[in-house]
Order: structure tokens, then C-alpha cells, then sequence
């Protein structure tokens, strides 16, 4: 591994943004599993927790699926010395929002997104989502985004953000929402950290959904390792 001020060079986001630029962040096991008992914690280190917590550091905001923060207990993101001093040194603000697509509204008010939090939530749904659902987390203080009808349209969803001073988009997974971008060209780079583990089992793959047309050509921009594991980051050529 490198020391942080070379980590933070490296994971940075690009300057001068003017569009949504979006990072995803995955880790899976050497056989390409994206779960143990259901959840990433089994396949993580310290060095993996060391890039999530880069990630979140120089984002503008965290973008998640639905699933993967009912599944993994999402709450706001939390301050921390570090975080505050990374940021501060980016003029971001103290800690991002975190943005979660959920195209049937699933996520309820008494979520600890929306009880836990130092920001406001942002809700990314859609125009067929239950109406009291989205009232109902606007009350509660979220920001609501409608973006689409029926599933959530991320190209439309990614300018609402970008809208509002949000381009440095991390993406935290889970699969559904990656193939989606995917699907949708929206990737920019793929920070990815492949565990010294064979998983076995039913696990699912990183991505999954609907095909682009084509995989989308990506560069090796990086490659860090800590304790046989691998820390990969590949960037949109
Ligand atoms: N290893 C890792 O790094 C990692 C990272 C993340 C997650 N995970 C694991 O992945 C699993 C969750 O997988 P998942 O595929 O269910 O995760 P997901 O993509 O986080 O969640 C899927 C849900 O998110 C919403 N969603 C995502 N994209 C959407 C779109 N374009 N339009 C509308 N809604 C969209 C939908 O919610 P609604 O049904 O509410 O519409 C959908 O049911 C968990 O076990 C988690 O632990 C692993």
C-alpha cells in the first residue's frame, strides 16, 4: 500500500467538473463473489475499508441501491477526523448525502437514513412510486428525486445531482443498480478490490441486469496490495 497523502492523489476525483462523474466501489471474493452469508463484510480488510472510506471522503455523495442499504443497515455518514480534514481541504461540505435508488419508494421514514443522519437523505424514485411513500419521506426531511417511471432513469437521476452541485458521485453498489449504469454507459471508474477467497456457494456476481450493447472498454489506472489483497481501479478509456 501507499501512504494516504499518495492514496488520496490516486482516488481523487478529476477537476473541474461539470457533468456527474461516477465511481463504483465493489469487493469480491478471487471466484467473483460479491457476498458471504449475504453481506460484503466477509470479504473485506482493513485496507478494503481504508478505499470505502476514501470513497466517501471525496465524494459529493453517495450514491446506493435500495438493496444494499436495507441488506448492509445504511445510515447517514458519519463524521470523522479524517473525513473532516480531507474535505475541508476540498471545500466539500462535511459530509456528503447519501442518494439511494429505490424505484418503488421502498425505503420508509423511520429509516435510519432518514432518523440517523447529518444530511438529508436523498430519495432517487420514480414517477409510479407510490405518491404517500414520497410525501411521507419529504415530511420526514429527504429530498426527493423523481427520475423516470417505472424503473429509475440514472442518466436523468445523475443530472438532477449534478443539478445541485452533486458530480462526485460514488456508487456503492449493489449489483442491480451497477448493471444499471452499466447498462446505461454511466460508469466512469470501477474501484475494485478482489479478496484472497473462494467463496463457493450462490453468491452473485457484481453486476447484474440488462447487457450493454457492448462491455464497456475500461483502462488500468491503478493497482495496490495489502495482505494478498488486491486493490484494482479501472477508468473509462
Ligand atoms: N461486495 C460488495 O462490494 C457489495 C456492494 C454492495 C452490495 N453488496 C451486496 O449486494 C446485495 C444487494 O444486491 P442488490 O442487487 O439487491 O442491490 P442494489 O442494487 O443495492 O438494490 C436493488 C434495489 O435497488 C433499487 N434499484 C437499483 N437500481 C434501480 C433502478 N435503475 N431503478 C429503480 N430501482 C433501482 C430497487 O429498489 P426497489 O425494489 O425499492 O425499487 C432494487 O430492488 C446485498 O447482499 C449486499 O450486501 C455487495
Amino acid at each position: 500500500m501507499v501512504d494516504d497523502t499518495e492514496l488520496e492523489a490516486l482516488y481523487d476525483y478529476p477537476a473541474d467538473l461539470d457533468r456527474a462523474w461516477t465511481q463504483v466501489n465493489f469487493v469480491s471474493s478471487a471466484d467473483g463473489a460479491v457476498t458471504v452469508d449475504g453481506k460484503s463484510a466477509g470479504l473485506s480488510s482493513p485496507a478494503d475499508k481504508k478505499i470505502f472510506a476514501l470513497g466517501r471522503d471525496l465524494a459529493d455523495v453517495v450514491l446506493v441501491g435500495w438493496g444494499t442499504a436495507r441488506d448492509e443497515g445504511y445510515r447517514g455518514v458519519k463524521r470523522t477526523e479524517v473525513r473532516a480534514r480531507r474535505r475541508a481541504a476540498r471545500g466539500l461540505s462535511e459530509v456528503p448525502p447519501i442518494a439511494v435508488v429505490t424505484g418503488r419508494c421502498s425505503i420508509g421514514p423511520d429509516s435510519p437514513m432518514v432518523t440517523d443522519t447529518l444530511v438529508p437523505p436523498i430519495i432517487v424514485t420514480t414517477e409510479s412510486a407510490p405518491a404517500t411513500r414520497r410525501a411521507a419521506l419529504a415530511e420526514a426531511g429527504a429530498e426527493v428525486i423523481v427520475a423516470g417511471d417505472g424503473r429509475v432513469d440514472l442518466a436523468i437521476a445523475l443530472r438532477a445531482l449534478a443539478d445541485r452541485g452533486l458530480r462526485r458521485v460514488c456508487c456503492e453498489g449493489g449489483p442491480t443498480l451497477f448493471g444499471d449504469l452499466i447498462a446505461a454507459d454511466l460508469v466512469d471508474q470501477l474501484c475494485l478490490t478482489v479478496a484472497p477467497l473462494l467463496a463457493g456457494g450462490r453468491a452473485g456476481r457484481i453486476a447484474v441486469g440488462t447487457p450493454p450493447a457492448a462491455p464497456a472498454r475500461m483502462e488500468l489506472a491503478s493497482v495496490l496490495t495489502d495482505d494478498g489483497f488486491l486493490m484494482l481501479r479501472y477508468r473509462k478509456t
